[in-house]
């Protein structure tokens, strides 16, 4: 596994072109999911400074903290609930600007002011994790992060699947 470098004073999209090129260097087969899905979500969490950023698994019919960096969180959100369960009830990219102006949003840190919640799908098209961003800033995600992060997710998918399986 190779450093992960990019420069911080790239525009957004500059930052998740590298890190969106850099992804297969921070990931091996000969790796467990863990490792692979803990590289990759550090890697993106700490290139934009985020509040928080991981996955949240469908597991015993809600869904259930996994990997994650940031602040604590909470374990567990049931569907339909919270920008995560709304995420995953409609089974589409959400982006909050305001979490404050959001029905219902679920505040695992105070600190959080903006989010995007994107779901991943197994091969029959069935919702199994929700990949949550926060972000101490207001008005921070739009098509930009929407777009790399479907990338990125596309990379990641069968270790998310692996892990799901292996640990749920
Ligand atoms: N804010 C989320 C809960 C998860 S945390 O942000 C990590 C929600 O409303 O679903």
């Amino acid at each position: 596994m190779q450093e992960l470098e990019i420069d911080k004073s790239l525009s957004k999209e500059e930052k998740y072109k590298t890190l969106y090129n850099q992804v297969d260097s921070l990931i091996s087969i000969n790796d467990s999911a863990i490792a692979n899905l803990g590289n990759v979500i550090a890697a993106i969490h700490h290139t934009f400074n985020f509040l928080w950023t991981g996955i949240y698994f469908v597991a015993e019919n809600q869904l259930t903290l996994g990997i994650f960096q940031g602040t604590t969180a909470c374990t567990r959100i049931p569907f339909g609930k919270g920008v995560c369960g709304a995420c995953y009830s409609n089974r589409t990219t959400i982006i909050v600007d305001d979490v404050n102006r959001f029905d219902g949003h679920i505040a695992c840190s105070s600190l959080s002011k903006s989010e995007i919640v994107l779901p991943i799908f197994d091969n029959e098209n069935k919702v199994i994790a929700v990949f949550d961003i926060d972000s101490e800033h207001l008005n921070s995600f739009d098509q930009v992060d929407k777009k790399y992060l479907e990338k990125i997710l596309e990379s990641i998918t069968p270790y998310i699947l692996q892990f799901a399986q292996l640990n749920y």
